[in-house]
């Protein structure tokens, strides 16, 4: 059950505060309650991305052994419950051995109960960076990332990880956000705060202001893809009304990210000064448009993203070994990474 260590901890806790995305709140000891609550907002996108990877129908090894699945990113483990209930609907339960992968300790103990509550079998977590997950090469049949991808500073790495990991003919899928629309209230909201301290202005900005390359943008996905060596991909935006219970519900949901955004904007003083005010205010501000005590929904938009490490594996009478049916992919990012670090440099340096 429990995960182990790929890398010791203050490697990963010094990764997560580098992480352009929450960085800190992932460290967070409560974290793995407090991300189980935005688990409403991502949660519905999990089940429709399990279904376009067909993981409802999902057909086992001609070998004489179970099926690997890694959820990487698994978080407090929402996808990793939708999954469940697919393997439960297909009897596959003991033919499945699940991984749950993510650097964050507190979201792993939280899910390390979940598995024992729930009574999950064959379900075990570890703790590992998706940049270099540390799992054999080919040794997934199946890999979902659900909304980790854009967060992940080296995302690329990650995304070529993932190809590593699967075997020929294995499937990858992946979400990731196309709009934040909750920021938008939000952003109104604060405007009404002393000193009208900056804000988000659109979903773009926000998205942007966490993601490591334009993830947002479904051609991207697909192009990432398709350069790592995936084929067959599929990707498609779907957008779902949130229902939340009022007001209150909202904060709640978005408390951790509203948190993040103030401290990314806001300097000292404003923090300050406008924390203390932050949540009246948004709450307050959502009350007068959608009434006091009264349900309402935001829409978001979701980029899901399916594709297939390409391989024999399927169409093979196991005669060629998993490497000769999908040679492995090399790429040079390292060096073109440096060049634009080094770019950087120059200009900051005013040469
Ligand atoms: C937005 S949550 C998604 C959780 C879950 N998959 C879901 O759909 O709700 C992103 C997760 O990615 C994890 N994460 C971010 N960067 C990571 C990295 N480099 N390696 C492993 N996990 C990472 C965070 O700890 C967090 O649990």
């Amino acid at each position: 059950m429990s995960h182990n260590n790929t890398e010791s901890t203050k490697k990963l806790a010094e990764l997560a505060s580098e992480t352009r995305f929450a960085g800190p709140l992932w460290l967070r000891e409560e974290v793995g309650a407090l991300y189980a609550k935005g688990e409403v907002h991502t949660g519905p996108f999990s089940m429709p991305l399990l279904r376009m990877a067909n993981f409802d129908k999902l057909s086992l090894p001609s070998e004489n052994r179970n099926l690997r699945m890694l959820d990487l990113c698994c978080g407090s483990g929402v996808t990793t419950h939708e999954l469940q209930v697919l393997l439960q609907q297909q009897g596959l339960e003991d033919k499945v051995d699940l991984v749950c992968g993510d650097f964050s300790a507190g979201q792993l103990e939280y899910l390390d109960k979940r598995i024992q509550r729930m009574g999950w079998r064959n379900t075990v977590t570890r703790q590992m960076n998706a940049e270099r997950n540390g799992e054999p090469d080919m040794s997934f049949d199946h890999v979902v990332c659900a909304q980790g991808l854009m967060i992940i500073p080296d995302s690329q790495a990650a995304l070529q990880d993932c190809y590593r990991v699967l075997k020929p003919g294995g499937t990858f899928a992946l979400s990731v956000w196309y709009t934040e629309n909750w920021i938008l209230d939000v952003r109104d909201a604060v405007a009404q705060l002393p000193g009208l301290p900056n804000w988000p202005q659109t979903s773009l900005e926000l998205t942007n202001s966490w993601a490591q390359g334009p993830w947002e943008d479904p051609h991207y996905v697909k192009s990432m893809l398709h350069r790592r060596g995936f084929v067959d991909i599929d990707v498609q935006t779907k957008i779902i009304m949130i229902p939340l219970k009022d007001a209150e519900d909202f904060y709640e949901v978005y408390d951790a990210f509203i948190e993040w955004v103030a401290d990314r904007y806001w300097t000292e003083g404003e923090r300050k000064r406008c924390k203390p005010l932050l949540r009246d205010a948004v709450v307050g501000f959502m009350e007068r448009k959608y009434g006091r005590g009264r349900p309402f929904s935001i829409e978001k938009v979701c980029i899901l993203g399916t594709a297939r490490r390409p391989g024999c594996r399927t169409e093979r009478a196991s005669a060629l070994s998993d490497a000769e049916c999908s040679p492995k992919v090399e790429f040079a990012d390292q060096k073109y990474e440096y060049k634009i670090w080094q770019i950087e440099y120059i200009t900051s340096v005013g040469l």
